[in-house]
This record gives C-alpha cells, sequence and structure tokens, in this order.
C-alpha cells in the first residue's frame, strides 16, 4: 500500500459492481468496510482471502497506527460464515475452511495495530468470533450477537470455544456455545463482550473518537501496548485453536453436521441422530 496520507484500496469481485471489502486510510487509521450488503455479509470463501490479503497489507503499511473494521451492511455486521458453502464439506475441506478462518481471526489479533471494531444488528457465528479475535469492541444499541453453530450441527470453528470464554469467562460462553442463545449489545456490555454501546447512528463516529485517540499516540509504545498484552494469553492460546480445528473437522463426517446445515438452508428445525 503507499504512504501517501489518505487513500484507499477496493477489491472488486469478479461478479458484482461493487467490492467485497472496501479500505480507506486517512491520518493513520485503516477503515477496512465490508460490503457485501445484499448478502448479510455472509463470509464467502473469496471474501476471507481478500480479507486476509487486506490485513496482510494494512499491517505491514508504515503509516496505518490503528486499523477499524465496519460493516456497511444495514440488516447484518455479519451472518457469519457461508452454509451454503458448508453444508457440502466432508473432512477435508471443513478443516481447511476452520484453518483459514482461524489464519483471518489470528492475523487480526497479531496485527502490530489495535484494531477497533463496530459492530451492529446481526453479528452471528464467524462474526462474534472475529469480533474477538479484535483488541476493542463497540457495539451499536441493535445488536444481536450469537454463536448459533450448535445449532446448524457443529461448534465454533474461527476459534469462538477459545476466545470468547477468555473475555466473557467460561460460565457465559459455554452457555452462549451450548445454547446458541442470542443475546443483545447491553447484555453483552454486562458480560465484558464489548467495551461501549452507542446509538446505531453514533457508532461510526465513536470507533474514530478511540481510533483517532489512539493514532495521535506514539506508534512504538502503542504496538508495544498490544504485543505485551497479547502475552498474556499467547502461551496457551494456539493449543487451544489448533484443538479446536480438530474437533470442528471431525463433526464434518457426520450425519448431523449435513443435517443441521440442510435444516438451515431449507428454513426447517433440524432432526439431529446424534451421529
Ligand atoms: N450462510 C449462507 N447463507 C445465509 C447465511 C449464512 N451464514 N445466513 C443467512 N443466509 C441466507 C439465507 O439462507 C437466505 O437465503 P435465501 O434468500 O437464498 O433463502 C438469506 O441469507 C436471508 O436469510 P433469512 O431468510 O434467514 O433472513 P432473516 O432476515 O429471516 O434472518 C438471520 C437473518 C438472522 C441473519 C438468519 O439468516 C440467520 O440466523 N443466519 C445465521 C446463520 C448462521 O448460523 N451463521 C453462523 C454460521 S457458522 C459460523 O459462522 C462459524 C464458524 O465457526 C465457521
Amino acid at each position: 500500500m503507499s504512504k501517501t496520507n489518505t487513500h484507499a484500496t477496493d477489491i472488486k469481485s469478479a461478479d458484482e459492481e461493487e467490492p467485497n471489502i472496501k479500505v480507506a486510510i486517512t491520518d493513520g487509521i485503516a477503515t477496512i468496510t465490508l460490503n457485501r450488503v445484499k448478502n448479510l455479509n455472509v463470509f464467502t470463501e473469496e471474501t476471507l482471502h481478500e480479507f486476509y490479503d487486506i490485513l496482510e497489507k494494512v499491517s505491514q503499511d508504515e503509516v496505518v497506527k490503528v486499523v477499524v473494521l465496519l460493516s456497511a451492511c444495514e440488516k447484518a455486521f455479519t451472518a457469519g460464515a457461508d452454509i451454503k458453502k458448508m453444508v457440502k464439506m466432508g473432512f477435508n475441506e471443513g478443516r481447511a475452511w476452520s484453518q483459514l478462518g482461524h489464519k483471518i481471526a489470528r492475523k487480526l489479533e497479531t496485527i502490530p495495530q489495535p484494531v477497533i471494531i463496530g459492530l451492529h444488528r446481526y453479528v452471528l457465528g464467524g462474526g462474534v468470533e472475529f469480533a474477538c479475535a479484535c483488541d476493542i469492541r463497540i457495539a451499536a444499541e441493535d445488536t444481536v450477537f450469537s454463536q448459533p453453530e450448535i445449532d446448524i450441527g457443529v461448534i465454533p470453528g474461527w476459534g469462538g470455544t477459545q476466545r470468547l470464554s477468555r473475555i466473557v469467562g467460561i460460565a457465559k460462553a459455554k452457555e452462549m456455545i451450548y445454547t446458541g442463545m442470542r443475546i443483545n449489545a447491553h447484555e453483552a456490555l454486562e458480560i465484558g463482550l464489548v467495551n461501549h454501546v452507542v446509538p446505531r447512528e453514533n457508532l461510526q463516529e465513536a470507533v474514530m473518537t478511540i481510533a483517532q485517540t489512539m493514532a495521535a499516540k506514539g506508534k512504538l509504545a502503542l504496538f508495544g501496548c498490544k504485543r505485551s498484552i497479547n502475552k498474556l494469553h499467547d502461551s496457551f492460546l494456539p493449543e487451544g485453536l489448533e484443538y479446536e480445528i480438530d474437533r470442528w473437522s471431525e463433526l464434518f463426517d457426520t450425519h448431523d453436521q449435513k443435517e443441521g446445515m440442510r435444516a438451515f438452508l431449507e428454513g426447517r428445525e433440524p432432526e439431529f441422530k446424534d451421529e
């Protein structure tokens, strides 16, 4: 990426006029906007690769001190991973899919710059998992969070079993993950999942205010803070993440994963057989 003060890079998908993800860099802040507005910002394989490439570029851009992550889709920050794609996967593809999501979450977590995410409406599955890999989470009042994987016959596969527990505590994470329950923005604030809740119309401003405060600090100390705080859980996290990939992948050899995902796509209740 260039070193100018203000620039933008958009990656356009082959079949859409609008880019899947937009990037703009201004005054040391890179704003990444998920832009699959017609598709609830569902993460397809293409979008996941694009997202990773953007994070890689941004992380190496000398002028970027803070990264902001937003969604341009009115109805959902994101409805999570692409079930239409996952329903057809077996063990190996399921494993590769999990690894790809993990690679992005890990990138968000370990890029030198702090990442602030501004959340609204539905933040489901992989959306919660990516949010948990960010440094600061700000939610609009209308945000609804859920790890609904249990209802489609799988477990969270992009780090949710590891990072959510670390942020909200094991008791609440287990309740959310075992039941697939939805929680609202105020409940999310209460359990420490988000740092602040603001009216939807103030979301971007609230995120940018924090980003600007951080961008005004010295880069060396700012990046040093992130690295040092991350060290707190880094000794155990990678092992836990690998374990989650194994548990996720083995479910792709089961009836229940196929049934759970088919039932969602067909708009009916799943009939799990425990096999
Ligand atoms: N993948 C693929 N398609 C999806 C999707 C997803 N994650 N979420 C929604 N859609 C599709 C629906 O199938 C539907 O498609 P059609 O128009 O072709 O029928 C369209 O988007 C609109 O969805 P709904 O009809 O369900 O719209 P709604 O307004 O009634 O509900 C919603 C919106 C609450 C977001 C609902 O779609 C929903 O609950 N989606 C959640 C899906 C989910 O379980 N996400 C987690 C996936 S697993 C994951 O992300 C984690 C991981 O670890 C990898």
